[in-house]
C-alpha cells in the first residue's frame, strides 16, 4: 500500500505539514509505505492552455509536475493537504491541480482514462478563521481533481481557528484524528 501525501503549504512544519505527517504516520504504523511532496519545493509552471495538446492526456510541460503525475499514477492512496488561503486552497495546491487539464480532456473529450485503476484518497485542510463555506469552496475544487484522476474521495478532516505556525499541536484530538485517517486509509 503505498500512501502519497501532498502539502500544499509553503510553512514547513506549519499546521498542514503537522497534521498530513500525522496522517502519514497512521499510515505507516498500518504497514503502508508513505511519501510526502511538498510542493512549494517544486519548479513547476501554472496551466499553459496549451493548444497543442498530446491525446494520451500527458502534458507537455517537461517540469517538476512530470514526476509528481507518476508518483500520482502510482500511488494506491493519496492524501491532499492544503491551508485555507484567502478562502480556498493555496495558491501552490491549486496550480497543481490546473495541470490535471489534460486529463481532463483526456478523459471527458476524447473518453481516454489515463488513470485507470480506481484509487481512493482524503483531503486535510486548516484555516484561521472558523468558516465552513471556506472548507467547502476548497472540497469542492479537490472532489473535481480526485473524480479526474480516479480518485474515490473517502476521508476528510477540517480544523478551524488555527493560525500561528504550530498552533494545531494545541488540538491532540484533531492530531489523533489524524493519525486515525492514515490509519484507516492504509487498510481500507
Ligand atoms: C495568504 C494567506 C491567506 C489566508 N487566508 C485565509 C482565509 O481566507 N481564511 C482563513 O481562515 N485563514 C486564512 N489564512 C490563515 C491560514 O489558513 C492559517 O494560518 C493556517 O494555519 C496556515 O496553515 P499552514 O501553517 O499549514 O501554512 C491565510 C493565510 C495566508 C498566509
Amino acid at each position: 500500500m503505498r500512501v502519497l501525501g501532498i502539502n500544499g503549504s509553503p510553512r514547513i512544519g506549519g499546521n498542514t505539514d503537522i497534521l498530513l505527517d500525522k496522517v502519514l504516520e497512521g499510515a505507516r504504523s498500518k504497514g503502508a509505505k508513505t511519501e510526502k511532496v511538498v510542493l512549494n519545493n517544486l519548479k513547476f509552471s501554472p496551466c499553459q492552455e496549451c493548444e497543442n495538446l498530446r491525446d494520451d492526456g500527458s502534458c507537455i510541460i517537461e517540469d517538476d509536475m512530470q514526476p509528481l503525475y507518476r508518483k500520482i499514477e502510482e500511488a494506491d492512496r493519496i492524501i491532499l493537504a492544503s491551508p485555507i488561503f484567502f478562502g480556498s486552497l493555496s495558491a501552490q495546491t491549486k496550480m497543481m491541480i490546473d495541470r490535471f487539464q489534460c486529463v481532463w480532456r483526456a478523459k471527458y473529450i476524447l473518453k481516454k482514462d489515463i488513470f485507470k485503476s480506481k484509487r481512493k484518497g482524503g483531503f486535510i485542510s486548516v484555516e484561521g478563521s472558523n468558516r465552513k463555506d471556506f472548507f467547502d469552496n476548497a472540497k469542492a475544487i479537490v472532489k473535481n481533481l480526485f473524480a479526474t484522476i480516479g480518485v474515490d474521495y473517502e476521508e476528510e478532516l477540517f480544523c478551524s481557528g488555527v493560525d500561528e505556525k504550530g498552533d494545531i499541536l494545541k488540538h491532540p484530538e484533531v492530531l489523533k484524528k489524524a493519525f486515525a485517517l492514515g490509519e484507516k486509509i492504509a487498510l481500507g
